[in-house]
């Protein structure tokens, strides 16, 4: 790993053995961006960008050449009104009314290791030399602005991490309209872009299409990342399968609103960009200060779809999950969720918690309804003191059964939100999220706590400290069931157009507390299911509660397109009743078990209702899971057959370190008479070892494996069938 600068050809170079990224500085000290891919020896020459005249392009007033004009030029950072007309990277309001600036090159510095961003989560480093970052200033001196660039190398991935600072050295304030966090421009168009878009219960379809002129934009302006897109695209080689082929991939480390552009202009040059959304961002800069963007994880694979994910998952894991349970062994949970609803009480739990010990769950967790007077969604968020009627003995004794039991015990929050229908809501209206003079709109019968103000967040941690100092809890599902509309403040004298950002910061800095406080507890983030699965979660929280859709074959999509970022280990997967409650199908008790055991198992049903032969493959599941989850939840995790692909397929591996041990998941949706028979070919072995198949007990290579296959699905008969086979050595 290195970063390099050439004084003779002004360009800067950060390498590792996997990747390359270039940047010089151009005529007028314009910022360029010159390449990002696979490692290369050299660094570009200064100048082999052609500079030709091209008529409408604008030529910054003092260039030497004609030919330059920052509308051609493949930019680094790109800036506004200079004659570039491609999207900006950012926009700044200066006091006198004006919005024009010229940030031209100022000075860089390279340092060891990776700088903390204030406030934000962000990926880190263990020890300083496992990265390096350059920092390139760059400088409006007539409006006394400098923008600093932030790139970090890592010396293990095919990662760079990017985010952007504005410094304000001007003696009065500056707003900003717009601050990406990074934007980037390649030589030409051939690309596809792919992107995770989707809706409740059916969240990360993989979506991808050639992209074309004009801008292509991917956003949310739902107060959070939401259900219907993921702060991610990447851009693939066209011929780019799972397991070959180039692909770029941006993912925003940030919680709020994001916006994702990627422009390809009039010489069929793609320009992609990440930050936060400009729809409810406006931020003062006092004079002095700064703001600091959200970072991005720019990853480059050559390896394919599967190779950008692993890249994600591994540094996911390593450096970016700061829990203590990082690298542990995630416990099966029962939830009592879709058990029973609002409706339960103690003897109701007791008993699901005595059959969830027989069948060997670790985790209990107590969900929605505990707390105020909450039979329903209409009441008492807000108000977290236990529900007396339901819980007369308490959440200690409740907490202490399920321990005594052998098993660990968890509990369901609602943080950031309130009902109108609660003591919160009756002593302080004017908490709610909403602008000044307007009413706020109700969503699931419920408003948004204003997070941006410091005494709403100290009053929901206090409710939260103490429930937490009384009752042993070791698990929490932190959940947030709406999306925010009408953002802005009531009652502070915060401008709109700054309170979702402080909202974000407000939430992180209280999770800052809660994980440093209390850094035993597993804590799974949660919004309405994967409303709010992103990087920022994920670094305070390791898990995710995936999707409220616990149809085994609606999973098959979700995992399979959540798995093109997050890592295994922090996707919830849970085996649920059949019929299902939110499609209505019916599916075997194995492939609901065998959906699950490729994430995070748990199981939310009332057990106790089963059948004995049910029960006794409950317990099966769980038993091979927990000798197999270490593989599942951390090993390398490769996706086989789409079941986008309209084939009504699905399969994908797990394979350990040593590669001495896998497991294949098959998936069969719909049965087709006469079918094809499909030789797998499994991915990852080593091919010089033996391996023997669980279902047939025959021995192979790994080279056999790998590129000749194996048939495995002949013998599936009937819709939602599925297998599960492991691979393992024999010496
Ligand atoms: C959300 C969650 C569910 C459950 C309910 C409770 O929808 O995703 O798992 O916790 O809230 O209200």
């Amino acid at each position: 790993m290195n970063i390099y600068f050439d004084e003779n050809t002004s360009v800067f170079h950060l390498s590792n053995s996997k990747i390359s990224y270039q940047i010089s500085i151009e005529e007028q000290k314009y910022l360029a961006h010159r390449y990002f891919g696979k490692n290369l020896k050299q660094h570009t020459f200064k100048g082999d960008y052609p500079v030709v005249y091209r008529s409408f392009g604008p030529n910054p007033i003092d260039a030497q050449q004609a030919g330059f004009s920052l509308n051609n030029q493949l930019l680094e950072y790109s800036g506004n009104d200079n004659g570039d007309f491609r999207e900006s990277s950012f926009q700044i309001n200066f006091s006198d009314g004006s919005y024009v600036s010229q940030f031209r090159y100022k000075g860089f510095e390279i340092l060891e290791g990776k700088p903390e961003l204030k406030g934000l989560p962000q990926s880190f480093t263990n020890s300083d030399n496992e990265a390096k970052t350059l920092k390139i200033t760059l400088e409006d001196t007539r409006n006394k602005v400098q923008i600093i660039l932030i790139y970090t190398i890592f010396s293990d991935y095919g990662i760079i991490v990017r985010s952007t600072v504005f410094k304000n050295l001007n003696h009065e304030s500056v707003f900003l309209d717009k601050a990406l966090s990074m934007s980037m421009d390649f030589p030409h168009s051939n690309f596809d872009l792919i992107q995770l878009s989707g809706s409740w219960a059916r969240e990360r379809e993989m979506i991808r299409h050639k992209i074309n002129r004009g801008v292509t934009k991917v956003d949310s302006k739902r107060g959070t990342t939401s259900h219907n897109y993921q702060p991610f695209v990447a851009l693939a080689d066209p011929n780019t399968t799972e397991h070959k082929g180039e692909v770029f991939g941006v993912h925003l480390v940030y919680t709020g609103e994001f916006v994702s552009n990627i422009e390809v202009d009039e010489y069929n040059q793609t320009r992609i960009q990440m930050g936060i959304n400009p729809a409810h961002f406006n931020w003062e800069v006092l004079s002095g200060e700064e703001f600091q963007t959200p970072e991005t994880v720019m990853v480059y694979s050559p390896d394919g779809l599967n190779g950008m994910s692993q890249e994600y998952h591994r540094f996911y894991q390593n450096q970016l999950i700061r829990s203590k349970y990082t690298k542990e062994e995630r416990p099966v949970l029962i939830n009592n969720w879709e058990a029973t609803y609002f409706d339960f009480k103690e003897e109701k739990l007791h008993a699901l918690i005595d059959e969830a010990a027989v069948s060997g769950v670790e985790l209990f967790v107590l969900d929605d309804g505990w707390f105020g007077k909450r039979d329903d969604d209409r009441t008492s968020l807000g108000d977290w003191k236990v529900y007396e009627e339901k819980l007369p003995s308490g959440l200690k004794a409740l907490s202490d059964y399920v321990h005594e039991k052998g098993m660990k015990f968890g509990l369901w929050f609602e943080p950031e939100m309130i009902s109108e229908d609660s003591d919160l809501y009756r002593s302080h209206p004017d908490w709610v999220l909403g602008a000044k003079n307007r009413q706020s709109s109700v969503s699931r019968n419920q408003f948004v706590l204003d997070f941006s103000r410091p005494e709403v967040r100290e009053n929901i941690l206090e409710q939260m400290r103490k429930v937490l100092d009384e009752v042993p809890i070791d698990y929490i599902k932190w959940d947030f069931n709406r999306n925010m509309s009408e953002i802005g403040s009531r009652n502070s004298s915060v401008r709109d157009g700054e309170i979702l950002h402080r909202y974000i910061l407000g939430l992180y800095d209280m999770l800052e507390t809660l994980v440093t406080e209390y850094p035993d507890i597993l804590w799974e983030s949660c919004s309405g299911g994967g409303g709010r699965y992103d990087p920022g979660m994920l670094y305070y929280m390791p898990q995710t509660w995936t999707s409220d859709n616990t149809d085994a074959a609606s999973r098959l999509d979700i995992q399979y397109g959540t798995s093109l970022v997050m890592p295994i280990s922090s996707m919830g997967a849970h085996v649920s009743a059949t019929p299902n409650h939110q499609v209505g199908r019916s599916i075997s008790m194995e492939m609901r078990g065998h959906a699950a055991m490729a994430g995070n198992l748990g199981y939310e049903l009332d057990l106790t209702e089963l059948s004995a032969d049910e029960k006794e493959q409950v317990k099966t599941q769980i038993e091979w899971y927990k000798k197999h989850r270490k593989l599942i939840q951390y090993g390398e995790f490769t996706r086989l057959i789409s079941p986008f692909d309209k084939n009504h397929k699905a399969a994908w591996m797990f394979t350990n370190e040593s590669k001495s041990q896998a497991v294949l998941f098959f998936y069969q949706t719909m049965a087709r008479a006469n079918d094809s028979f499909d030789q797998i070919r499994l991915v990852g072995l080593d091919s010089d070892k033996q391996y023997k198949l669980s279902h047939t007990g025959e021995v192979y290579y790994g080279d056999e494996l790998m590129y000749r296959g194996v048939y495995i699905n002949h013998d599936l008969h009937g819709d939602y069938q599925s297998k599960v086979i492991e691979i393992n050595e024999v010496k």
